[in-house]
């Protein structure tokens, strides 16, 4: 058989298969074959690799319409060295996805800027390519979502639909203060959710304020009660990135050195 056939053997079983990743990879591995720069077991990665590329690029396209993740932030962009209260291991392992296998929930807790929001975006980011369903709001846009959804006699239907995605993103909890009929759709769907699915959950404010925050020191303790039983609890105690950037905006352009400019006088380029 020759080559030429081969390569349009496998092509027609790639297009049967529906497998246009690998298809786009096909020519260059065969390349690398023929030249012997890839053995036969390196061609079979290649080219898997190269399909598994595309899904994962194509689920992340839909997920991230469909889920309202508001940025892509991922793991590789983590900057570790900024953040050495955080143990690396811990955060590589959650990137493993077990806890969405065993439905059990993350809380990132720390201060503004250190990380939170980029980290629970990484996991979900990471869920969606690995086909799973995520979701994505803030505390304050989802309990409105459910209170637009009581209006409407909908509350079962929309906490249905919050509870099906095998990872939900809770973001900012306690930045604004929810009154308590929020507070009582939150503790519902926390409720709902629980075993059910995962709950990845941010706050600036220790689980001690929750009760403040929703309004309710009872309800606060039967919440994190469901929400702690299976939980990883990851503890942020850095300083803002966002300042960070600030700290060296301001550092540069102290350092920055004067302009030549006639007209400015000594004082404006100091
Ligand atoms: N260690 C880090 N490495 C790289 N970027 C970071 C890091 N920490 C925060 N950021 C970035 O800084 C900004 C603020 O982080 P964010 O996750 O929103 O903070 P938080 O939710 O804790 O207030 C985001 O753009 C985020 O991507
Ligand atoms: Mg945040």
């Amino acid at each position: 058989m020759t080559s030429v056939s081969r390569h349009e053997r496998i092509s027609g079983q790639l297009v049967d298969l529906k497998m246009p990743g690998a298809l786009e990879a096909l020519d260059e591995v065969l390349r690398g074959v023929d030249s012997g720069s890839l053995g036969g077991s390196e061609a079979i990665e290649k080219l898997l690799g190269a399909q598994i590329l595309l899904r994962n690029n194509r689920r992340l396209e839909a997920a991230m319409r469909s889920s309202r993740l508001p940025a892509v932030k991922t793991l590789e962009d983590f900057d570790f060295t900024f953040q050495p209260s955080l143990r690396r291991e811990q955060i590589d392992s959650l990137h493993e996805l077990d806890f969405v296998r065993r439905k059990e929930n993350v809380v990132f807790l720390g201060p503004p800027g250190v990380g939170k929001t980029h980290l629970a975006i990484s996991l979900a980011i990471r869920a969606a390519q690995h086909g799973r369903k995520v979701y994505y709001g803030s505390l304050r846009d989802l309990v409105e979502s459910l209170e637009a959804a009581e209006r409407k006699g909908q509350l079962r239907r929309r906490l249905g639909i919050l509870t099906y995605p095998a990872l939900l993103v809770v973001d900012e909890i306690g930045y604004l203060p929810v009154t308590r009929s929020a507070a009582t759709l939150f503790f519902q769907l926390i409720n709902e959710r629980y075993e059910r699915g995962s709950t990845v959950l941010t706050s600036n404010k220790g689980f001690e304020e929750w009760g403040g925050i929703l309004g309710d020191e009872v309800m606060a303790a039967a919440l994190l009660d469901r929400l702690l039983h299976h939980c990883h609890i990851v503890n942020i105690r850095g300083n803002s990135y966002r300042m960070r950037k600030r700290g060296e905006l301001a550092r540069a352009l102290h350092q920055a050195p004067a302009r030549k400019n006639p007209d400015a006088g000594e004082e404006a380029t100091r």
